[in-house]
């Protein structure tokens, strides 16, 4: 029988997830189909029940229910606990298991580029849910330092205070991070902010780059931050968030299937559909 998987979120109309996930399903042959669900928050514990009644096969979660689907799931990863967020849910035989693969897929665009990573010092830009994501995914990896610049220091000192990996990390404001930023290997935006339409900003100037800075950005519209664009004018190697979305989404079809698929195709069809 054919096996239906999906994502849920509200709004959901522009999920580019079902496109790259089906694509994935045909061309390992599985007789499967992901749909796009548009849930509001007032019936996510429905839905849940409804995906067990229906044995649905897996399914993504996104805003705004990435915490709020934690108490209706059967299990929760540790690290998806840690993090407070999940992601990806599989279904292990009747029982919903809650993972978080944004950080790991993170984890994975960054181990592409630069395969040794732990011996670096990164700074964060943001607090956020993507920030804790990510920042407790590397703490987990055992990346040697991770500083986080925030324009509200309570928001940076809350998240590094509730990481239970073990890493070293200062929390700085934006100016000191632009003051200290030749320390870092590797810089990470995660703010919304250079996001459509807000287009003509960037969180943090970047004159001061380390020589070979490594400089990522979550947001993949614009495929070019302002950020991104500043980085480059001052020699670093860059990477936009089309990476991280690939690889959350590669990763979480690992779970569902055993399969990790072709990233390289996922990226195309996701590059297609941003124009
Ligand atoms: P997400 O879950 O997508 O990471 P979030 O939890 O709303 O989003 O986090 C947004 C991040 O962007 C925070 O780091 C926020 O800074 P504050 O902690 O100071 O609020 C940052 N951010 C958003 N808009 C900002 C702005 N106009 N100036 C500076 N930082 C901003």
């Amino acid at each position: 029988m054919k096996k239906i998987f999906g994502v849920i979120g509200d709004p959901i109309a522009h999920s580019m997830s079902p496109i790259m996930l089906n694509d994935s399903f045909q061309r390992y042959d599985i007789d499967a189909e992901y749909f796009a669900f548009h849930i509001k928050n007032e019936f996510l514990q429905d839905a849940v029940k409804g995906f067990k009644a229906i044995n649905l096969a897996g399914f993504n979660v996104t805003v705004p229910h990435k915490t709020a689907i934690m108490p209706f799931l059967d299990e929760i990863d540790p690290l998806a606990q840690a993090i407070g967020a999940v992601n990806t849910v599989v279904n292990d035989e009747g029982r919903f298991i809650g993972y978080n693969t944004d950080g790991s897929g993170f984890l994975e665009g960054l181990k592409k580029e630069i395969p040794s990573f732990k011996n670096k010092n990164m700074l964060l830009i943001g607090a956020g849910g993507a920030a804790r994501a990510i920042y407790f995914t590397m703490a987990h990896a055992g990346i040697q330092s991770i500083d986080i610049a925030n324009r509200t220091l309570d928001k940076a000192d809350y998240l590094v205070q509730n990481c239970p990996y073990p890493v070293n990390s200062t929390v700085l404001g934006i100016e000191d991070a632009e003051e200290n930023l030749s320390k870092y290997d590797f810089i990470v935006q995660t703010t919304s902010i250079g996001m459509h339409p807000d287009v003509d900003r960037s969180p943090i100037r970047l004159d001061r780059l380390k020589k070979d800075a490594f400089v990522s950005d979550i947001i993949y519209t614009p495929l070019e931050t302002k950020f991104l664009q500043q980085a480059k004018q001052n020699g670093a190697q860059t990477q936009n968030g089309v990476s991280m979305f690939v690889y959350q989404g590669a990763l979480a079809f690992q779970k569902w299937t055993g399969i990790l698929p072709d990233t390289e195709k996922m990226q195309s069809i996701v590059l297609k559909q941003l124009g």
